[in-house]
């Protein structure tokens, strides 16, 4: 087995399991795992609902990026983004240049049961829960498309999902 270290990146809708899944797949295969949305708020000190309060959802995109910009030139991480992280297209080719990025998916009833009160998700504050997952998830479905590996979530333990990935990358000689 090569081990190349080229990081490993979860990309896909809020409340997929990027976070969870991505804690797991790292300690499976000895990477450091980096949360993009926890580093961001850990460096400005605030929550994200609050970014997204007090100064908008652009600075809050400025800070995806400036962080998708530092993340390229390292390597060994296990990396979870942000749900709309990859839908700007700098981002996009950034982290697919610096690892394998991995779109988890689920259904929608999944996606609205475990995102539960959605208070702290900004982006699911405006108008009816379901028909505003649906609109984004049509937004962004060429987005995530781009991924090299789609799993789906919506049936299966964080465990399961973490080993899962670790199949197909080896079987397709990825990691
Ligand atoms: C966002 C998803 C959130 C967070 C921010 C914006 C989005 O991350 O980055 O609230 O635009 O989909 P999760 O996908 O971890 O919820």
């Amino acid at each position: 087995m090569t081990i190349n270290k080229r990081n490993l990146i979860l990309c896909g809708f809020m409340a997929t399991g990027k976070s969870s899944v991505g804690k797991k797949l790292a300690s499976l295969v000895g990477y450091d795992f980096l949360d993009m949305d926890a580093s961001i708020e850990a460096e400005e000190g605030i929550s994200i609902p609050r970014i997204f309060a007090e100064r908008g959802e652009a600075a809050f995109r400025a800070l995806e990026c400036a962080l998708v910009e530092r993340l390229a030139s390292r390597c060994g991480l296990v990396i979870a983004t942000g749900g709309g992280t990859i839908v700007n297209p700098l981002n996009l080719e950034k982290l697919k240049g610096c690892g394998i990025l991995i779109n988890l998916t689920a259904d929608i009833d999944t996606i609205i049961a475990r995102a539960g009160s959605g208070e702290d998700r900004p982006m699911l504050q405006q108008g009816d829960r379901r028909e505003r997952i649906e609109k984004l998830l049509e937004q962004r479905a060429s987005s995530y498309a781009q991924a090299d590996l789609a799993v789906d979530t919506s049936s299966l333990s964080i465990e399961d999902v973490a080993k899962l990935i670790l199949d197909c990358l080896r079987e397709s000689g990825r990691l």
